[in-house]
C-alpha cells in the first residue's frame, strides 16, 4: 500500500497573511509530494516494510535495511512532519491562532513561565537551527520540552537520531521552503507570524493522547 499525499485541510490561501498562497502550494504540491514520491520508490519490492506505518517505519529505522535507511529517514520524516504540520495550523476563521486552552495552556505555563516565555524559547529553538530542521514542543516523560531537530528528523526517531526524543505535540518547519517567497531571509519573522496560524485544538488533543495531564 503506497503512502499517498493527504490533501491540505483547508484552501491554499487560507492562512494568508501568516503564510502565503504560493508558498502552501508548492510547499504542499511539490516538497510534501516529493517525500511521498522518494518514500514510495525507497519502498517499492519490499512488501515487509510496506505495509507498515511511516511512523513505525521512523521508530525503528534500525529495521530498515542500511541501503534504504537514509531515504526513508528523509522522505518517510518529510511525510510524517508535513502532515502533522498541516494539522497543527488552521485558518483564523477556524480557530487559528490565540492562546491555547485548558491542561495543555496549564502545563506550558507551569514549565515556561508564561505563554510569552513559551513562544520566546520555542522561537529561539527555530533560530538557532541551523540550516534545515523543525522547532519541536514535545510531550517526554510526563513533561513538556522544547527540542530542535535536522533536515526531516523527528523525535520519534529517538535520541541517538535525532537528538531528542518524546512524543511531538507541535512542530514547526524551519526549512527556507517554509518562509522564503515571503520573509526570504528573515525566519523570525516568520516564526512570530506563525503564531496566528497555530491550530492550539490539535496541539491539546496530541498532548491528551500523549498521556499529558
Ligand atoms: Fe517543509
Amino acid at each position: 500500500m503506497a503512502f499517498t499525499l493527504p490533501p491540505l485541510p483547508y484552501d491554499f490561501s487560507a492562512l494568508e497573511p501568516a503564510i502565503d498562497t504560493l508558498t502552501m502550494q508548492i510547499h504542499h504540491g511539490k516538497h510534501h509530494n516529493a517525500y511521498v514520491t522518494n518514500l514510495n520508490n525507497a519502498l517499492a519490492g519490499k512488501p515487509d516494510l510496506e505495509t507498515k506505518s511511516a511512523e513505525d517505519l521512523l521508530r525503528n529505522l534500525d529495521a530498515v535495511p542500511a541501503e534504504i535507511r537514509t531515504a526513508v529517514r528523509n522522505n518517510g520524516g518529510g511525510h510524517v512532519n508535513h502532515t502533522a504540520f498541516w494539522q497543527w495550523m488552521a485558518p483564523k476563521a477556524s480557530g487559528g491562532g490565540g492562546d491555547p486552552q485548558g491542561a495543555v495552556a496549564q502545563a506550558i505555563t507551569s514549565t515556561f513561565g508564561s505563554f510569552a516565555d513559551f513562544k520566546t524559547k520555542f522561537q529561539d529553538a527555530g533560530a538557532k537551527r541551523f540550516g534545515s530542521g523543525w522547532a519541536w514542543l514535545i510531550l517526554k516523560d510526563g513533561k513538556l520540552i522544547i527540542g530542535s531537530t535536522a533536515n526531516q528528523d523527528n523525535p520519534i526517531m529517538g535520541d541517538a537520531i535525532a537528538g531528542v526524543s518524546g512524543t511531538p505535540i507541535l512542530g514547526l518547519d524551519v526549512w527556507e521552503h517554509a518562509y522564503y517567497l515571503k520573509y526570504q531571509n528573515r525566519r523570525p519573522d516568520y516564526m512570530a507570524a506563525w503564531w496566528e496560524v497555530v491550530n492550539w485544538g490539535k496541539v491539546a488533543e496530541l498532548y491528551a493522547t500523549a498521556g499529558g495531564r
